[in-house]
């Protein structure tokens, strides 16, 4: 199922058709991750190969890049640059949210944000020999694969989610600005039901919906070897690290993230 841009504006350039028609776009699981090859991150990207890209990144919600070797911060940050307004680049053990998580728990960056991160751009500095790996979830396959009597619940909800600077409500459904999707919005900072004041209901409700988004079939692992660079859209995935190497190890982990700037999730109902 790899397919190749074929729409190229016939007035290109031919060194940037060559460039994009270098480029494969794999599926590595059935419902979420793609690998892209032909692909040189080092230097910019011409047109049509951040078009395919687009493209890719919201069909497959996360694209992973092998050998890119060292991409200096200009370069991430110029990848970055071509699903949204890019932050700084910040270099980093992990996941940030795993400070305040309570260990690498399954999270959608920011989203204890009024406004979380549309796209998120990691590249491996570098990286323990075996472990430590990240799994992606897909939150659209999650709300497409609930029972109608679920999704009717989900609608309906609000969720509050807790960060370091306070908590705040997002939808527990939304609407993918730029696919129209439904997708679910929860991970570690949720903490409670909006509303719903019996706390082991609100956790029972959270931990439900929190369970489809999970399910193996769902998902995609990532081993990261150094040089690698993923891009995930974070509208429409949760992702966590997974903690099985030392403290040793850990510490031999060094990545690179660049966010995208996104909006604030839209409701699929008015709120009641
Ligand atoms: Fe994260």
């Amino acid at each position: 199922m790899a397919y190749r841009l074929l729409d190229l504006p016939t007035a290109r350039p031919a060194r940037a058709r060559h460039a994009a028609r270098a480029a494969r776009v794999e599926p590595v699981a059935g419902r979420i991750g793609a690998a892209v090859t032909g692909v040189r991150l080092c230097g910019g990207l011409d047109d049509g190969t951040a078009r395919l890209l687009r493209r890719a990144l919201l069909r497959h919600k996360v694209l992973f890049f092998r050998g890119q070797g060292h991409l200096c911060g200009s370069d991430q940050t110029a990848l970055a640059a071509i699903f949204g307004e890019p932050s700084a680049p910040v270099v980093q053990p992990g996941c940030a949210v795993s400070r305040y998580a309570g260990g690498g728990g399954w999270h959608t960056d920011g989203s204890d944000t009024m406004r979380p991160p549309g796209v998120s751009v990691l590249h491996a500095l570098s990286v323990p020999p075996f472990g430590g790996d990240t799994v992606w979830a897909n939150t659209a396959a999650a709300y497409d694969g609930l029972p109608v009597e679920l999704r009717e619940i989900a609608d309906r909800l609000w969720i509050e989610h807790a960060g370091p600077d306070g908590v705040l409500e997002h939808p527990l459904a939304t609407v993918h600005p730029e696919t129209g999707e439904r997708v679910l919005l929860l991970g570690a900072h949720a903490r409670r039901v909006a509303g719903l004041s019996a706390e082991a209901d609100a956790g029972a409700l959270i931990r439900l919906f929190q369970d489809h988004v999970t399910a193996l079939e769902n998902t995609v692992r990532w081993r990261w070897r150094p040089g690698d660079v993923v891009v995930w859209d974070n509208r429409s995935t949760q992702h966590r690290d997974v903690r099985d190497v030392g403290e040793d190890g850990a510490g031999e982990r060094r990545l690179r993230l660049v966010t995208c700037a996104g909006s604030v999730p839209l409701p699929l109902l008015p709120r009641s």
